[in-house]
């Protein structure tokens, strides 16, 4: 039996995903990068995160690094009073993924947060530090209950691997990587070992940062079956099994993100996409931005 992380009822009812401790996430989620970076935009950014948690979007993922500590804060604004219904997602630096550093960085975005745990913590990228010196910090904030899992980002085969052979690499509940139609590098060796590990990826830039929308060749396969661009976007890489980010501050393209959730993609869609944005045809490495 699946540990199940609530998904609020409404319809169509956006997939869950299992990360590899079997507790179910939302297939959507929200992205904060480039928010709390002006206070004169913050009301509205935290409208629209509120916004996206109540259209079922309730992972929310953020980072000490986004505007410096105001993204976390800003998320913090916008759980406030719903804490139990968001996954929240935060990522440490790899500076401060150290024995005692990562464990003051934890503590730093669990108070702008203002929340006493992270249902999930990313180490951002891989850095300097050991890796069994982070995994090490990561279980011992475990075992406190300032974070109820960890897992990695930007994080390709070798570094997997690597992580995977340490004592409590297994413990990796899922790793945070870029992927999108126009990105997919990571189709080639992640997937596969990760699927094998049950790992889940969740897709950064799944928007290609906005730009992809503007790709004649998805405003074409998108107009060819009615649908709109972005939500064609994140409907395949739902198909695939990702946990897909989008950032949006604007309600209406909150509306059309969630509704990904009700694009089913046929075998001649799928046949059509990959022959515009082909897979990898051999070797390739995992791009990062
Ligand atoms: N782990 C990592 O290293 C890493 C790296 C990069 C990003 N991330 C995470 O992934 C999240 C998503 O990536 P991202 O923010 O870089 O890029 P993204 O989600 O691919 O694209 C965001 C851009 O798309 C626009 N947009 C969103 N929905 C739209 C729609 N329906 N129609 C038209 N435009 C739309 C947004 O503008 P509006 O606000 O106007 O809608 C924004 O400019 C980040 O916010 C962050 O949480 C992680």
């Amino acid at each position: 039996m699946l540990a199940s992380f609530p998904l609020r009822a409404m319809t169509p009812p956006i997939p869950a995903v299992a990360l590899s401790d079997g507790t179910e996430v939302p297939a959507l989620g929200l992205g904060t990068w480039h928010m709390g970076e002006s206070a004169r935009r913050r009301p509205r950014e935290v409208a629209a995160l509120v916004a996206g948690i109540a259209l079922g979007m309730r992972l929310v993922d953020t980072a000490e690094m986004y505007g410096d500590g105001g993204a976390e804060e800003t998320v913090g604004d916008a759980i406030a009073g719903r804490r139990d219904e968001v996954f929240v997602v935060s990522k440490v630096y790899p500076h401060n993924a150290g024995a005692t550093s990562a464990i003051a960085a934890c503590e730093r975005s669990l108070r702008r947060l203002r929340t006493d745990r992270l249902d999930l913590y990313l180490l951002h990228w891989r850095g300097s530090i050991p890796l069994a010196e982070t995994v090490g910090a990561f279980e011992r904030l475990r075992h406190q209950g300032k974070i109820l899992r960890w897992g990695v980002s930007n994080f390709d085969v070798d570094d997997l691997v690597e992580l995977l052979a340490l004592p409590e690499g297994r413990h990796c509940a899922a790793n945070q990587v870029l992927w999108h139609l126009g990105e997919r590098g990571a189709e080639w060796a992640l997937a596969p070992l990760c699927r094998s590990h049950r790992i889940p990826l969740m897709a950064y830039c799944p928007l290609g940062e906005g730009a992809l929308l503007q790709d004649g060749r998805l405003l074409a396969i998108a107009r060819g079956i009615d649908a709109a661009p972005a939500q064609l976007a994140l409907a395949w890489l739902i198909g695939r099994g990702a946990i897909a980010i989008p950032k949006s501050g604007n309600v209406e393209h909150l509306r059309e993100n969630r509704s990904a959730a009700s694009l089913q993609l046929s075998p001649s869609t799928l046949a059509t996409i990959d022959a515009a944005f082909p897979p990898p045809a051999g070797a390739t490495s995992l791009s990062v931005i």
